[in-house]
Order: structure tokens, then C-alpha cells, then sequence
């Protein structure tokens, strides 16, 4: 039997093959292990499923040498050094395609939240500020027909292109290829990076963390932006360089930002984001729906006992581990055959 450490609790979907397949190591706590605690749970093991909390560098895969898979719950791997792992014969395996309608709608609604001024309202009426109908308060911008800026035109980006598209909006991409089928399909336009940030009304941000992409929208991008744009960022904190999207609120530069993810994470109280009327913060929670982590959860545990079991995972970030390890087998079996 093999044992699989799971470093959180996740939905029971996902616990429950891993609990028929192997010994379960599940991480007990609501706060994820540290770096010591995370080598002395995957000590051992032969399959690991993992959060984006948990760091997965070249010391802590030395720390586990019997694992095979590490199998994180989520489409973005940044957090994993997947050339080590590579390197070392693991697989890391993710879960695209389950959570992009729940994010795009995640991202769609900070737009909306912060066009609209939401949580300002909200906090209007709790402060007991509601004295009378005003034609002056809250004033917001509108989304009908308005701009909108996609940066990262995957899966992710062409939905919420999709959700901008029943709002009546005029659609911007940036990619790093052109894709005209999405061009087609979705009325969308491309743009170069500084064209798109100085037209669009919304910018929002679908791009994976990678060293091209960290700090994509620093100072100078941000100087580039319309004084009424707002900012929407569900991808990863570090796209934004956090400093300069804090001046750029504080002057006014540009309108607002809506942040599901931001640099750091979490972002302590004290922290100027947090307290800027014109930014909104939610806990990275794009893809955190009751059916989605269900689907999350169910396609983690496939991919790690697809790959403890030979198979071909549903979703795998390195298949030359996979492919090495079947030529291998095939050799080892010519070995015996030709014995
Ligand atoms: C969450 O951030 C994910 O990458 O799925």
C-alpha cells in the first residue's frame, strides 16, 4: 500500500480514493505545515497532494525520496520547482479546466464590485451613512460598454472574454502568441501590452507566475493606465509589484484595484492595501465554490494514483518523467526478455 500525505484538509471527494488506495497522512491542522513540519509529513511517502501554500523546492523533494507525484490542487504550479522535480523522476501533476468558469466568474466579480463600488456601499449602510437617496453618492463606472484589457488570453482569460461579452464590452487581449480562434470566437482584439493598458477601462490579469510575468504590471504599466481604470488581479500576487500599485491608488493614477491574490499572501491587516478605500482584497478564493473544490479535489487524487499506478494522469505539468519511466520499463522488460 502506498502512503499519500495530503497537506490540507480538502473535500471528501478527494480524501476518499486516497483513503481506499493507501495509508493517509492528512496534514490536521486549518494553518498549512511549515517548511519542517511539510519534510516530516512527506517523509516516506510515495504520493504527495499539495496547496499552493506549500513550498516544493529541491531540499524538501531530497527530504522525501520515495515520492513519485506530487499533485498540487491547483492549475498554477509556481510554488514547485518542477525542473528538481523532474530531475528526480516525480511528476507534478495540477488541475486545469475544473476551476476556470468558477474563476472567470470570481474575476468578472471584482469587476463588478469595484466598477460598482460595492463594498464602499455596503460599509455605507452598516456606518448608518444611508440618511436619504442621493444623487451624488458612490458614484461608480460603467460596464457596458467599456473597455476591458485581458492579460493571459488561456483557459481562464476566454472566459471571463465570454462573461465581458454579455456586458456589452469592447474586449482587449494581450498574449504571448496571438490566437485567432479566441479573436473569432470572442470579439476579442489583440493589443500590444502598452496599448492595451492605455485604452482599456479594466485590466485584469490571467497570466501563470513565472520570472517573464512576475512584476508584468510594475510602475511604468501602471503610468500607463487611465486615471479611471481599475485593476483586476485573480491570477497571482507577484504579477503586480505591490509598492507601485499602492502609490498609483494613493495618488489616484489610476481608479481602483480588485484583488483576489496579492504580494504578499496573506496580506497582514496593517497592510496599506487593506485599508485603501479604492482597493478591494478577497483571501485568493477565485476557484473556492462548493462544486469546484469538489471537482478540484477528485481530479488531485486521479492524477496522484493515476501516476502511483503507471497510468497516465489526467493532468501532468512534466510527462518526460512519465515517458522516461515507461522507456524504462519497456527496457527493463527487453532486459529480461532478451535474459
Ligand atoms: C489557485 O490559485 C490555483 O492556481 O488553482
Amino acid at each position: 500500500m502506498p502512503t499519500i500525505a495530503v497537506t490540507r484538509k480538502i473535500p471528501e471527494a478527494g480524501l476518499r480514493p486516497l483513503r481506499e488506495a493507501g495509508d493517509l497522512r492528512l496534514w490536521p491542522d486549518d494553518l498549512p505545515p511549515d517548511t519542517e513540519q511539510l519534510a516530516d509529513l512527506l517523509r516516506g511517502c510515495d504520493g504527495a497532494l499539495t496547496m499552493v501554500t506549500d513550498r516544493i523546492d529541491a531540499a524538501l523533494l531530497d527530504a522525501a525520496p520515495s515520492l513519485r507525484v506530487v499533485s498540487t490542487f491547483a492549475v498554477g504550479y509556481d510554488n514547485i520547482d518542477v525542473p528538481a522535480a523532474t530531475a528526480r523522476g516525480i511528476a507534478v501533476c495540477n488541475t486545469p479546466g475544473v476551476l476556470t468558469e468558477s474563476t472567470a466568474d470570481a474575476a468578472f466579480s471584482l469587476l463588478l464590485a469595484a466598477a460598482r463600488r460595492i463594498p464602499e456601499g455596503i460599509d455605507y449602510v452598516r456606518n448608518g451613512e444611508w440618511r436619504a437617496w442621493s444623487p451624488m453618492v458612490l458614484l461608480g463606472h460603467d460596464i457596458h460598454g467599456a473597455t476591458l484589457g485581458i492579460i493571459g488570453m488561456g483557459r481562464i482569460g476566454q472566459a471571463v472574454a465570454r462573461r465581458a461579452r454579455g456586458f456589452g464590452m469592447r474586449i482587449l487581449y494581450h498574449n504571448r502568441r496571438r490566437d485567432r480562434d479566441a479573436e473569432r470566437e470572442l470579439g476579442a482584439t489583440y493589443a500590444p501590452l502598452d496599448e492595451l493598458l492605455g485604452e482599456a477601462d479594466f485590466v485584469t490579469l490571467h497570466v501563470a507566475l513565472n520570472a517573464e510575468t512576475r512584476h508584468l504590471i510594475g510602475a511604468r504599466e501602471l503610468g500607463l493606465m487611465r486615471r479611471e481604470a481599475i485593476l483586476i488581479n485573480a491570477a497571482r500576487g507577484p504579477v503586480v509589484d505591490t509598492d507601485a500599485l499602492v502609490t498609483a491608488l494613493r495618488a489616484g493614477t489610476i481608479a481602483g484595484a480588485a484583488l483576489d491574490v496579492t504580494d504578499p499572501e496573506p496580506l497582514p491587516t496593517a497592510h496599506p492595501l487593506v485599508g485603501l478605500p479604492n482597493a478591494i482584497v478577497v483571501p485568493h478564493t477565485a476557484s473556492s465554490t462548493i462544486a469546484t473544490r469538489d471537482k478540484m479535489a477528485t481530479m488531485a487524487a486521479q492524477n496522484l494514483l493515476a501516476v502511483l499506478n503507471g497510468e497516465s494522469p489526467p493532468s501532468i505539468v512534466n510527462p518526460a518523467v512519465l515517458e522516461r519511466d515507461q522507456g524504462s520499463r519497456a527496457s527493463g522488460m527487453n532486459e529480461r526478455a532478451g535474459a
